[in-house]
């Protein structure tokens, strides 16, 4: 998608990677960018709204485990903006110490969140079709045991996102759906992975993430955003140490059918 001029929603703008993108993709000459957060950086929206004056910058408060505030934030932004091209699902928390809390960030908020966006974008009832990027994570492509509910609610991500590409719904309502797996990014998120983990006894499991090598949130910023120009629908991209490799999965079951 050509990004000058366009209309974007960005969910978790003022997380890590998050902030990177807001400016990469002001950067880009989007015309309205609604940021949905949890809290407002009050000190970063005004900066930004200082070096992109042309753009319409502004913040939605909104809480992704609740469905009434998801469907409150998309009613305010489309209020402000009339239409929306981008959707970045990028909220997230690793902490396996709260099981439901984690699910609910992580997956569910996800799916209930493009449940509440579709029907504004749909091409079927006069929306304009458009794009979700969602943000998985390298443990969502493989199982990491020291943060076993984080790792499947991101499997949970990629599978839905896959689902959602298929071309029956793509030729139905003209949206196209980007999975994103970043690797280990220097953010908030990873700090202190052993404390985080499934199991205490096993902490180790995790805080070795801790001496892994990991790349900045710039770098994962700048190659989300060449993606949300580039991706294709049903596009499974990993973004590890600075660089993006598509991802291909065996077939590995279909469905027999009775004759
Ligand atoms: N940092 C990494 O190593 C890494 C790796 C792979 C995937 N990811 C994913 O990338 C995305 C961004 O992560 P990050 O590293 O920037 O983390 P971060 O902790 O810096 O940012 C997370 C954002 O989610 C928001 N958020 C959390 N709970 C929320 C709620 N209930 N309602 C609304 N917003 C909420 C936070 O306010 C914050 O803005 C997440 O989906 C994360 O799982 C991160």
């Amino acid at each position: 998608m050509e990004l000058s001029g366009k209309n974007v929603i960005y969910e978790g703008g003022f997380g890590g990677i998050g902030q990177c993108c807001l400016k990469e993709f002001l950067a880009k000459g989007v015309q309205n960018l609604a940021i949905f957060d949890l809290k407002e950086n009050a000190e970063l929206l005004e900066s930004l709204q200082k070096s992109y004056p042309n753009a319409n910058i502004f913040f939605v408060q909104f809480d992704i485990t609740k469905k009434e505030s998801i469907a409150a934030a998309f009613e305010v932004a489309v209020e402000k903006m009339g239409h929306f091209d981008l959707l970045v699902h990028g909220c997230g928390m690793m902490d396996d110490n709260h099981v439901e809390l984690m699910i609910d960030i992580n997956f569910k908020g996800l799916v209930l969140s493009t449940f509440a966006a579709l029907p504004y974008m749909d091409k079927s009832t006069g929306g304009r079709g458009g794009v979700i990027i969602n943000i998985s994570s390298v443990a969502g492509l493989e199982p990491l045991a020291g943060l076993s509910i984080y790792s499947a609610a991101k499997h949970g991500v990629t599978s839905f996102t896959r689902c959602m590409a298929h071309p029956r719904y793509l030729e139905h309502h003209g949206v196209s759906f980007i999975t994103i797996c970043p690797g280990i990014t220097e953010t908030e998120l990873v700090v202190n992975p052993g404390q985080k983990a499934t199991f205490a006894f096993a902490a180790i499991l995790a805080g070795c993430l801790d001496d892994a090598s990991r790349q900045s949130p710039k770098i994962c910023a700048q190659n989300l955003v060449k993606l949300a120009e580039t991706g294709k629908n049903g596009g499974v991209y990993m973004l590890d140490l600075g660089e993006i490799k598509k991802v291909t999965f065996p077939v590995m079951w279909t469905p027999v059918f009775k004759s």
